[in-house]
C-alpha cells in the first residue's frame, strides 16, 4: 500500500521538484496539497501547484489555498532565488480550471481526520503557518498524523548546518514564520526535521549533468525540470534539493541518520528563525519534546532514487 502524504508547500523551484518526485514515487499517494505564502505569495503558490499537477496528469489531487501571511509578521518572499513566479520564470502553461479549496487549513484538518490514525504523513516544505493554524484549530490533529517531516532549520550538527540561508543563522522556512514553527515544534506531533545540515550537502544536489541527462529522455516532465531549474543552474551550476529530500525522508527512513534533540526556536528580532539544539545537560528546565533531526544522508542513494523516479513514465 502506498503511503498517504499531504504536502504543504510554498511552491518555489525545489518545491516543484518535490511535487514531481512525490507524484512519481510508487510508494507515495499524494492525498492533498496545501499552499502557503513563502517563496511567493500563496495565490502564486497555488497557481504553481496546479501547473505542476497538470503536467503530471494528477487531476484528482485535492488542492487547498492556505495562509497568505505568517502568524505575526509580514510576508518576505524569495523571488530573487526562485524567480518572480516562483518557478524560475519558466513560462509553463496556465493551469486548467479545477476546484481549489479556499480554506487550506480546513482541508488539511479534514483529510487527516478522515483517515485512520497514523495513516497520513504530513510533509512541510514551506513556512509552518498552515500547520500551526491547523494544530491550534484542531488539537487532536498532531497525534493523528504518523509524523510531520519538516524541511526547515539549521541545527549546527554538521558543517552544512552551521549557518543559515537567510541570515547567518536562520534557514528560510523557519525564519519566515518562527512563531508558527514554535507552535509546531513544541506540539505533541512526531517530527523529523530535515534541515540544512543535510540538504546543503553538495553530493545530494542536482547538477547540470543530471539535468542534461534527464533532458535527453525528452519527456514532458524532464522538459519541465529543465525549464524550472534553468536560472538556478546558470547562476550556481546546481540546485539544492531541500524539499525533495523531505519527501524521500517520508518514504525511506533508512536514507537519513537522525539524532533526537529538543529544539528552541528563536522568535526575537536579534536571532529570528534560529533553531538551537538544547542539550539535556545544559538546562534541566528545558521544555518541549525531542524530535528527530537529520544529521546524515546517503546522498548517492537519494540522488539515484530521485533521478529514477522523475525519469519514470
Ligand atoms: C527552503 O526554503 C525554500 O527557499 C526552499 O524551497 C526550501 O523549502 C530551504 O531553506
Ligand atoms: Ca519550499
Amino acid at each position: 500500500m502506498p503511503r498517504k502524504i499531504i504536502i504543504d508547500t510554498d511552491m518555489g523551484v525545489d518545491d516543484a521538484l518535490a511535487l514531481i518526485f512525490a507524484a512519481k514515487l510508487p510508494e507515495v499517494q499524494i492525498d492533498a496539497v496545501t499552499t502557503v505564502s513563502g517563496n511567493v505569495h500563496v495565490d502564486q503558490a497555488t497557481e504553481n501547484a496546479l501547473k505542476i499537477l497538470d503536467v503530471l496528469g494528477k487531476k484528482n489531487v485535492l488542492v487547498g489555498r492556505g495562509a497568505a501571511k505568517p502568524l505575526a509578521r509580514s510576508h518576505v518572499h524569495s523571488q530573487e532565488i526562485h524567480g518572480r513566479n516562483g518557478l524560475g520564470d519558466s513560462g509553463l502553461p496556465e493551469p486548467q480550471l479545477r476546484t481549489v479549496y479556499d480554506d487550506g487549513v480546513g482541508l488539511l484538518i479534514q483529510r487527516v481526520l478522515a483517515a485512520r490514525k497514523g495513516e497520513v504523513t504530513l510533509v512541510t516544505i514551506g513556512p509552518l503557518t498552515n500547520v500551526a493554524q491547523a494544530f491550534t484549530r484542531e488539537p487532536r490533529l498532531a497525534d493523528r498524523l504518523d509524523r510531520v517531516v519538516i524541511m526547515g532549520g539549521a541545527y549546527g550538527l554538521t558543517r552544512y548546518g552551521r549557518g543559515g540561508n537567510v541570515t547567518s543563522e536562520a534557514e528560510y522556512n523557519i525564519y519566515e514564520d518562527p512563531e508558527a514553527a514554535e507552535i509546531v515544534f513544541h506540539s505533541n506531533a512526531r517530527i523529523t526535521a530535515v534541515g540544512l545540515d543535510v540538504t546543503m550537502n553538495p553530493s545530494a544536489a542536482l547538477t547540470r549533468q543530471h539535468i542534461d541527462h534527464l533532458a535527453s529522455k525528452g519527456t514532458v516532465v524532464s522538459d519541465v525540470i529543465r525549464k524550472v531549474t534553468a536560472n538556478m543552474v546558470s547562476r550556481w551550476g546546481l540546485v539544492y534539493l531541500h524539499d525533495p529530500i523531505a519527501i524521500a525522508a517520508a518514504v525511506d527512513k533508512t536514507l537519513l541518520r537522525t539524532e533526537k534533540h529538543m529544539v528552541d526556536i528563536d522568535v526575537t528580532e536579534k536571532g529570528i528563525g534560529r533553531t538551537t539544539i538544547i542539550r539535556r545537560d545544559e538546562s534541566s528546565s528545558a521544555t518541549g519534546h525531542e524530535i528527530d533531526i537529520a544529521v546524515n544522508i546517503d546522498a548517492k542513494r537519494f540522488i539515484d532514487m530521485f533521478l529514477e523516479a522523475v525519469a519514470s513514465s
